[in-house]
């Protein structure tokens, strides 16, 4: 097969997709997800209504959203086999890595594939914007050695999840504070979980393997394991005072510095903006964190020093100063975020299903060709084994 085009690693500028699901300007920092402003959804918006608007394309009717929030109200309980199954995850073990076991689960329980039945794709979709948010909070209760609570009806979605969480009804500013958190991460174009997704939706498999497997691709630090990172690493920082020797060691090594950076955006990521307000409303309500002083002298230092290479503060940079304040585990910041990205992923699920074919991009080869077979008996070291194939190499 002849090669279409040059080989760019991480496939960067290569259209793999036609989406209508979400847009990015990452020259002027914007972000719109069906049309609409991220701004102006943080603003107005619910993360349950704007995960309608993802997966169905347009924003709700009033009857529409009480019939959608319902349903997932409905569904928010999980099996008791799947508690079970949990019980015997380590207490150790990282909760993504759980989430994923959880949702790859789901398959076994609800094992018809029917994917051009809509009623088959509704509920697939409810459940699993419902059943993610319990298995958090279920494994976060369960490793401490306590039995998971169950959901309270009277609640809505995000302050429900942080009662489930913490056993505490939230203060209302913390609950809507959350929620808008939950709008931000929903959706962000063809990211690499989404992509994940798709490239597993593409092959009609069940939904549940689908959002396994965008779980296991955002946990990465390069991706969404990024938010985990940036409170590590302002921890190591330790004072405002080091931050500019701190910066001078990362570009000495050529090391990365957690939630900066995007292969889109070249100016402040909007999302970003939005955390680092709520973070300030979330201090003068619940008291300071001199992380956040920590924080702000590195987007400085970062932006003088690297801006003109267009690294500036991405959606994970202040996510977890918010999170932090919230009472969240730093280890629950990037399931926290797939809660969220669930409305993605389903959108993008239902998009490729509508004009499918299956991902099969093509490779550059660069091995070797004709290669004799050794016999075992006849193999020598890897010295020798460099020598015959230097001998063989075209
Ligand atoms: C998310 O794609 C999405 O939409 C993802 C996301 C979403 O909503 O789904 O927005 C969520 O994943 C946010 C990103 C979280 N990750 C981090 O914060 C980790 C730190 N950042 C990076 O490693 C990096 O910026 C990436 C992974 C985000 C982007 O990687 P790219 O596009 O492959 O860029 P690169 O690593 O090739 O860097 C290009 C240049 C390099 O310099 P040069 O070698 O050209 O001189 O920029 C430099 C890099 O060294 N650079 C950084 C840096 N990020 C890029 N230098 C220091 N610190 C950084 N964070």
């Amino acid at each position: 097969m002849t090669v279409a085009c040059e080989y760019r690693p991480g496939l960067e500028g290569i259209p793999a997709t036609q989406s209508s699901i979400s847009y990015v300007d990452g020259q002027n920092g914007i972000l719109e997800y069906r049309g609409i402003n991220i701004e102006e959804l943080a603003q107005s918006s619910t993360f349950i209504e704007t995960a309608y608007l993802l997966i169905w394309g347009g924003l709700p009717t009033e009857d529409e959203l009480e019939e959608f929030k319902h349903e997932i109200q409905f569904h928010r309980r999980l099996k008791y086999r799947i508690r079970d199954m949990m019980k015997c995850f380590p207490e150790s073990g990282h909760p993504m890595d759980a989430l994923q076991a959880c949702a790859a689960a789901l398959g076994l329980f609800y094992s018809r594939r029917a994917l051009d039945d809509p009623a088959y794709i509704r509920a697939a979709v409810v459940r699993l914007l419902a059943k993610i948010p319990t298995m958090v909070a279920a494994f976060q209760l369960m490793r401490k050695g306590n039995d998971p609570i169950q959901p309270r009806d009277d609640l809505g979605y995000s302050a429900n999840f942080l009662y489930m969480l913490t056993e505490r009804v939230p203060d209302p500013l913390a609950a809507h504070i959350f929620d808008v958190c939950l709008t931000l991460h929903a959706e962000h174009t063809i990211n690499a979980s989404t992509f994940s997704a798709m490239v597993t939706a593409s092959t009609l498999t069940d939904p549940y393997a689908v959002i396994a497997s965008a779980v296991g691709t955002l946990a990465g630090p390069l991706h969404g394991g990024a938010s985990e990172e940036v409170i590590l690493m302002l921890e190591e920082i330790g004072s405002v005072a080091n931050v500019e020797p701190y910066v001078d060691q990362c570009m000495e090594r050529r090391s990365k510095i957690m939630g900066f950076g995007h292969r889109v955006y070249k100016v402040k990521d909007p999302r970003a903006t939005i955390l680092q307000r709520m973070a300030e409303q979330m201090f003068e309500q619940f008291g300071s964190d001199h992380y956040y002083d920590i924080a702000v002298k590195l987007e400085q230092v970062v932006a003088d020093r690297m801006g003109s290479k267009g690294i500036y503060p991405n959606v994970d940079f202040y996510s977890g100063l918010v999170y932090r304040k919230l009472g969240i585990p730093t280890d629950l910041y990037t399931p926290v975020f797939a809660i969220a990205r669930v409305a993605g992923w389903l959108a993008h699920w239902k998009e490729q299903l509508n004009e499918n074919r299956i991902f099969r991009p093509t490779q550059i080869y660069t091995g070797t060709h004709s290669v004799p077979f050794v016999p075992l008996e006849k193999r020598h070291s890897a010295q020798d084994r460099d020598m015959y194939a230097n001998l063989i190499t075209p």
